[in-house]
């Protein structure tokens, strides 16, 4: 692999012994060293408040990183370089007292990196005791989601951080942005001349976004039932890959350039209120029914659950963007939990021709279509018209696949975690995949009008059983457009 430079630095984890840490951010430095992508200086410094010995914290990331990796990757030489680098402090968040510990482990003049995984009511005091010790001036900090549930309390947020770190020092993640294909996506859009000329309402009908989850709350009831789908899913993950489709081409790729054009999308999404909300947008609740032919219960039936919960676990909407690029083509978004597959997809639908020629009979299969996948399957297919072959066929037609697939083309190699390209970005200073403070808070405020509108409406989730594409409305959503999801069975 070609050498990236990576300057050395102190990587450390707050919250390091909690479940995103452990299944995910070690296994992606683990992955990284693994490939020689960390500087030999780097170090690793994990920060729990747990009580319990250093040995035993470490045993148990070291347990989990075996168990998250999988067992082809885990090779003897990398895991004891890794386990070399790795070091424990025991740090009570919110005490200035531990941060004088934490100045000690920092090595020399090195950069910090800080990766918050922990609510975000504590950002503020971390970043407020980090630059108590004087630390802040070469840290970079590193926001996880979810940075507030609305406008306000993402404000909030985000000024406690500011009051110590400049924007050119924040990181926030929204890990669909370190996913391959959604890097495939920048490069499909602004590297093929092919595409930009039919990128617009004269070449597009619609666009459909749908990030479908097999798994159903999983533990983690409580926050999620404060948050539900909407907040969970839509205001970050699915309005970024909207905007990456619908962006106008950055002048460079540089991150403000990138981010600019993001939020010029956000400012020009048309809120869904009044009417709208009865006809644009459909949120549902998964009640018992089958996942790979087991039966699983429903949401208000899981463990630790308030059987009176009316948060949405599925969200279906049409979402309009008021520019010349784009008006009239909307932009359908659906995400759920326990829905029949894992699958994320961005299916761009293109015009049918001006003039129809063939069959009549053969004309619903007509338009060509670009299918973005993300996972599982990561790869690009454009669909094609073509004839079928053989004598006996005459004009017959049939949609065909020019296809992409990543994991086959280049079999020899592996498609990397979202979260290890994040991690190296911060370590390189590179903003490109990271979300401002603007996105966050256009995002938010388009949620917010929606969600105040199903509080002063009443709207009930309406059912949908576990195993299913969600609620009946989500289809009558789509095909009261003269329209249908592509690919539902
Ligand atoms: C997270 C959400 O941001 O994304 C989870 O909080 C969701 O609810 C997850 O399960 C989905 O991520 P991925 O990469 O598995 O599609």
């Amino acid at each position: 692999m070609a050498a990236i430079s990576v300057e050395p630095c102190t990587f450390a984890l707050f919250g390091a012994l909690g479940d995103l840490a452990l299944r995910k951010l070690f296994p992606a430095l683990y992955q990284l060293d693994r490939a020689n992508l960390l500087h030999g200086g780097t170090r690793l410094l994990a920060l729990a408040r747990e009580p319990g010995s250093v040995e035993d914290h470490l045993a148990t990331i070291e347990a989990h990183l075996r168990q998250h990796v999988p067992a082809g990757d885990i090779e003897p030489a990398a895991l004891e370089r890794f386990l070399g680098r790795l070091g424990y402090q025991h740090l009570d968040f919110l005490q200035p007292e531990g941060y004088q510990a934490l100045v000690e482990q920092v090595a020399g003049g090195m950069p910090l990196i800080a990766y918050f995984a922990t609510a975000a009511a504590v950002y503020g005091a971390i970043c407020e005791n980090l630059e108590r010790v004087g630390l802040a001036e070469r840290t970079r900090v590193v926001l996880e989601k979810p940075i507030g549930h609305d406008l306000e309390s993402s404000r909030r947020v985000n000024d406690a951080v500011a009051r110590f770190f400049p924007e050119s020092r924040v990181y926030r993640i929204d890990h669909y942005l370190g996913k391959e294909t959604v890097q495939n996506l920048i490069a499909l859009r602004f590297a093929n001349s092919l595409f930009e000329t039919q990128w617009n309402q004269n070449s597009i009908s619609h666009v459909e976004i749908t990030v479908a989850e097999k798994v159903g709350i999983e533990g983690r009831w409580g926050y999620f039932d404060k948050a539900g789908q909407l907040r969970d899913m839509i205001q970050n993950h699915l309005l970024q890959l909207l905007c990456l489709i619908a962006m106008d081409p950055p002048s460079d790729l540089s991150a403000d350039s990138i981010r600019d054009e993001k939020v010029k999308v956000l400012k020009a999404l048309t809120p869904i209120t009044g009417e709208a909300l009865g006809t644009h947008v459909v949120r549902g609740q998964y009640i018992a029914g089958y996942s790979d032919g087991k039966p699983v219960p429903g949401y208000l039936d899981e463990d630790n659950a308030n059987a009176q919960s009316d948060t949405e676990t599925f969200v279906a909407l049409r979402a309009d963007i008021r520019n010349w690029r784009w008006s009239g083509v909307p932009f359908y978004l659906r995400t759920g939990k326990r829905m029949p597959q894992k699958l994320s997809q961005i299916v761009i639908h293109f015009k049918e021709t001006p003039h129809y020629i063939f069959a009549p009979e053969q004309r619903l299969q007509i338009g060509n279509k670009l299918i973005i996948r993300l996972q599982p399957d990561e790869g690009i297919s454009l669909r094609v018209m073509t004839k079928e072959q053989g004598l006996d066929k005459g004009m017959q037609l049939r949609s065909g696949p020019l296809q992409l697939n990543f994991s086959d083309a280049w079999r020899s190699a592996r498609i990397p975690d979202a979260y290890e390209r994040l991690l190296l970005e911060v370590m390189r200073g590179n903003q490109n995949l990271f979300v401002r403070k603007d996105e966050i808070e256009y995002a938010w405020k388009w949620c917010d009008q929606l969600i105040a509108g199903w509080r002063t409406s009443g709207d009930a989730p309406k059912p949908y059983a576990a195993g299913s594409w969600g609620p009946m409305s989500s289809i009558a959503l789509i095909t009261r457009d003269g329209r249908s999801w592509y690919g539902d069975i």
